[in-house]
């Protein structure tokens, strides 16, 4: 099929594969086979290396940015690891606060959600899983949830997080990959 271009984005979709040089702020510059991007043109890049005069490093971690909720993150975040499996998953999100708990507690727990659809998508059988979570009137069927899948689950309250706050972490360890 003929490589259209009629948008700016068709440029990086044909570029898909393809070895591509990105040139970032404050003149730095790297060059990486394109995996995937999205329309902010946040990008994937596998074998990244970052230019340095005439030699090149390697940069053994890529960063993608992306919203957690949407499925173009997690295509983006499969192409990456491919079927390897992790050890761990933490999720630091919160929502923008609106100042109405019930909404925000709600709004907290849909983030959990979706990263524990996350954490059985890739953890390893056994894997830890990770996530702050404001906890609320529907934390407990949340919690529910997080004990079908994993054998220990504890709720951990940071000494960092004011007396105040009803901001937790859920600590769960042991999942079970059946
Ligand atoms: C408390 S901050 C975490 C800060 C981070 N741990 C750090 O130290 O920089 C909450 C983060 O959740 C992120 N977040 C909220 N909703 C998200 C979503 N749907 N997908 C990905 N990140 C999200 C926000 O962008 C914000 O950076």
């Amino acid at each position: 099929m003929k490589n259209v271009i009629e948008r700016p984005l068709d440029v990086l979709n044909n570029a898909k594969g393809k070895e591509v040089l990105v040139q970032l702020k404050n003149n730095r510059q790297m060059v990486g086979t394109l995996l995937a991007f999205d329309m902010h043109i946040n990008i994937a890049l596998d074998n990244a290396k970052e230019i340095l005069g005439e030699s090149r490093k390697n940069l053994g971690l890529t960063f993608l940015k992306g919203d957690l909720t949407e499925d173009s993150t997690i295509d983006n975040i499969k192409q990456i690891i491919g079927d390897k499996k992790v050890d761990v998953v933490l999720s630091d999100m919160s929502p923008d606060i609106s100042g109405n708990y019930s909404v925000d507690q709600a709004r907290s727990i849909w983030l959990c959600e979706h990263s524990l659809k996350f954490a059985e998508m890739f953890l390893k059988s056994n894997g830890k899983f990770v996530c702050k979570v404001f906890e609320g009137e529907d934390f407990p069927s949340f919690a529910v949830k997080i004990k079908q899948k994993f054998k220990s689950v504890k709720r951990f309250d940071p000494i960092a997080s004011r007396k105040s706050s009803s901001e937790k972490y859920v600590i769960a360890k042991s999942f079970k990959n059946s």
